[in-house]
C-alpha cells in the first residue's frame, strides 16, 4: 500500500438521543452559535426544536440561519459569512444533510477571513485559491446530520455551487474539519424515501471510487471498503421501508461517516471521476446528488472499469453482491446487473433524460467536467486518462 498520514480529529457523539446534549457539548468550542441549517425540514421534524432546546438549557447564545440550500450557493454562503461576522458568532452549527454541512463549514472560513468564498474555491478566476489552500483558519464547527449521505460531518471538505457560472467546486483544509459530529440516528428518521436512496447511492459511490482507482495492493482497505458497501446494500432497502427502523438508519449513519473519514481510502487513495462528473450535471441541472451519481455508475462501469480494471468490478460483485460468474468478465457483466437491480429496488435507477437535461448541453458539460473538476486521471497510477470524449459517451450511454 502507499505511505499515508491519517489524520481525523472529529469527537463523535454517537447514538440515541445524542441530540439533547447539543448545548452541552458545543459549549467547549464557543459562546455564541450561528446556527446554519436548510430551508424547511428541520422545522417540520423538530430537529431544529430539539437542538435550541439544548442550546438554551445550556445558556449557548445562537442566530439561527436557515436559508441552506440543497447544492449550497456561493452567494448564501457568503451571506451567512456576513451575518456571523456582524454577529460576533464564534462558533459555527450544521444541522442538516451535506447541503447544510458544507455550507457551514465554508462560512466558517468566510467569517473569519472576511473573504468571498470564491476565493478559496479551486478552478476561480481571481487564482486566489493558490493562497488560500488548505484553509487553515476558521471558526469551530459542530455539525449535526440529519441524513446519512456525504459524509460530511467528520471530513474537511466542502463543495459549494457558483449558479451564475455553474461551477461546483471544493473547498478543503485542516480548519473545516468540525470539531465534534453529534449523530443521532433518530434525525434521520423523517429523511423521506427519495434521499434515503440517493444518500445510500452516494456512500456507496464514495466506497468505490477508491475501490475501483486506487493502489491495488491495499487489501486491508479493500475488505473494509467490502463491509461497508454490504450494510449499504443490506440496509438502505430495510429503512425505505420501514423509515423509522433503528438499526437500519444507525447502520446507515455511521457507514456515511466511515466511507468518507479517510479510513477506507488511506494508503490506498484514488481518483473521483464519477463525482466529478456528477457534480457538473448539478452544477448545471439542481439535481440531487446521489441521484445523478446513480444514473452515471452503470455507464461509467461499462465504458471505464469493464475494459481497465475488470478484475475489480467482478472482485466487488463476488464480495457485495454474491455473483458468481465463472470469469472475469461473466462476473463483471452480472456485477452491473445486481448493481442496476438494487437501484431499481431502492427506486434510483434512472436517465439523464428523465431528471430533464437537454442532449444538446452533454458536450458542454463534459468539458466542464474536465476544466473545472480537474479530471483527467482515470487511476491514481496514472493509467487510463479520463477525456472529454470519454465522459461524454458515458453522458450519452445513460441519456
Ligand atoms: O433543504 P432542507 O429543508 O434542509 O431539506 C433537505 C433537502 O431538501 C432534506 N432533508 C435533510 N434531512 C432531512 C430532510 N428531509 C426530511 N427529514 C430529514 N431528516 O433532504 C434534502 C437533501 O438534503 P441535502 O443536504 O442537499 O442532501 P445531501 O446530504 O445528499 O447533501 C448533498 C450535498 O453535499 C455535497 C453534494 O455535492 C451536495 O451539494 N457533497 C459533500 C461531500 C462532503 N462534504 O464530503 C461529499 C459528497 O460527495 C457530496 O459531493
Ligand atoms: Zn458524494
Amino acid at each position: 500500500m502507499l505511505n499515508f498520514v491519517l489524520h481525523t480529529p472529529t469527537k463523535i457523539y454517537f447514538g440515541k438521543k445524542e441530540v439533547d446534549r447539543t448545548g452541552e457539548i458545543v459549549k467547549e468550542y464557543g459562546q455564541k452559535a450561528l446556527l446554519v441549517t436548510g430551508r424547511s425540514s428541520t422545522k417540520k421534524t423538530g430537529s431544529l426544536d430539539k437542538v435550541i432546546d439544548s442550546l438554551q438549557a445550556a445558556d449557548v447564545d445562537y442566530v439561527l440561519f436557515d436559508r441552506i440550500e440543497p447544492n449550497p450557493r456561493a452567494t448564501t454562503v457568503d451571506e451567512g459569512g456576513r451575518i456571523a461576522r456582524e454577529e460576533r458568532c464564534d462558533l459555527i452549527i450544521a444541522l442538516g444533510g451535506g447541503s447544510a454541512m458544507d455550507a457551514a463549514k465554508a462560512i466558517a472560513a468566510v467569517a473569519i477571513s472576511g473573504r468571498g468564498i470564491h476565493e478559496y474555491i479551486r478552478g476561480n478566476k481571481t487564482g486566489l485559491w493558490k493562497e488560500l489552500l488548505p484553509i487553515r483558519e476558521a471558526l469551530p464547527i459542530v455539525t449535526i446530520p440529519t441524513l446519512a449521505a456525504t459524509g460530511s460531518e467528520a471530513n474537511s471538505g466542502a463543495v459549494i455551487t457558483n449558479w451564475e457560472t455553474k461551477e461546483k467546486s471544493s473547498i478543503s483544509g485542516p480548519a473545516l474539519f468540525p470539531k465534534a459530529a453529534i449523530l443521532d440516528p433518530e434525525l434521520t428518521f423523517t429523511v423521506p424515501v427519495s434521499y434515503t436512496a440517493d444518500g445510500a447511492v452516494d456512500m456507496f459511490t464514495h466506497l468505490y471510487e477508491g475501490y475501483m482507482t486506487g493502489n491495488e495492493q491495499a487489501n486491508v482497505q479493500d475488505e473494509i471498503t467490502e463491509g461497508l458497501m454490504r450494510n449499504v446494500v443490506a440496509y438502505a432497502k430495510t429503512a425505505i421501508d420501514q423509515p423509522d427502523n433503528y438499526e437500519a438508519r444507525e447502520h446507515l449513519l455511521w457507514t456515511s461517516t466511515l466511507a468518507l473519514v479517510g479510513i477506507a481510502n488511506a494508503g490506498r487513495g484514488g481518483t473521483f471521476p464519477v463525482h466529478q462528473m456528477e457534480h457538473t450535471l448539478s452544477a448545471h441541472y439542481d439535481i440531487s446528488h446521489g441521484r445523478g451519481l446513480a444514473i452515471l455508475t452503470p455507464a461509467y462501469f461499462r465504458i471505464v472499469i469493464q475494459n481497465d480494471r475488470p478484475h475489480r468490478l467482478a472482485r466487488l460483485g463476488r464480495q457485495v453482491f454474491n455473483v458468481t460468474g465463472s470469469d472475469d468478465l461473466a462476473a463483471v457483466k452480472e456485477t452491473i446487473q445486481a448493481i442496476e437491480q438494487w437501484f431499481k429496488e431502492i427506486g434510483t435507477f434512472d436517465t439523464l433524460k428523465n431528471v430533464g437535461v437537454r442532449q444538446a448541453d452533454l458536450q458542454l458539460m463534459a468539458e466542464e467536467t474536465v476544466r473545472v473538476g480537474g479530471l483527467g486521471k482515470g487511476f491514481l497510477d496514472g493509467t487510463h486518462p479520463i477525456s472529454a470524449e470519454e465522459i461524454l459517451r458515458i453522458y450519452q450511454d445513460v441519456y
